[in-house]
Parts: structure tokens; sequence; C-alpha cells
């Protein structure tokens, strides 16, 4: 389990409990966050999961893999520590995770 929390453009925050194997997409969902839409359902295939990895955390996270990285391509507003958070996989290393989501999804 780890505790992560999810601010929405407009500042809102929401700390949950997220299981050790779930997405950072699907804590999000689950919980009934907005500002994570996961149109695709976690299929690394929309880009509407996207997240901004608190600076803190980017190292703990870790790097995007080939197929999200083609993902983020083409994904609007990307930046440095953009990742999409379906293809983020919680561990217990993550307790603590803070993630900002950006204004389109807002
Ligand atoms: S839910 Fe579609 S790319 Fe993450």
């Amino acid at each position: 389990m780890a505790k992560i929390t999810y601010i929405e453009f407009n500042g809102a925050e929401h700390v949950v409990d997220v299981p050790k194997g779930s997405s950072v997409m699907e804590g999000a969902v689950k919980n009934m966050i907005p500002g994570i839409d996961a149109d695709c359902g976690g299929a690394c295939a929309c880009a509407t999961c996207l997240v901004y990895v608190d600076p803190a955390w980017t190292d703990a996270v870790g790097a995007p893999a080939a197929m999200e990285r083609s993902m983020l391509d083409f994904a609007e507003d990307v930046r440095e520590n953009s990742r999409l958070s379906c293809q983020i996989q919680v561990t217990d290393a993550l307790d603590g995770l803070v993630v900002r989501m950006p204004e389109r999804q807002g």
C-alpha cells in the first residue's frame, strides 16, 4: 500500500491509499479523483492519464519505457516530469508519491 497525493490543476488535493500492484491511474479512477480520464483503460493508448511527477519523486518513479515514450511524443502539455499514470506501477517505494494533473484534464 502506498499513500499517493493527487493534485488537480485547480489545486484540490486528494490523498489516497493505493494497493501495491495497481497503477497510479487505477488509484485515481477507483477513488473517483477528477483529472485522470484514462479513456483507454490503461492500455498506454490515449494519454488522458498524463501526470506530472513531483520533482522529489522522479527518480523513484523512473523513466518511461519505449511504448510510453512514443505516446508522450504525441501528447500535449508534456514536460520533462510527465508520465502516463497507467504505466506507473505502485510499489512500497512510492509511498508518499505526489503527482499533479494538467489543466487539459481538469
Ligand atoms: S489510460 Fe490511456 S494511456 Fe494511460
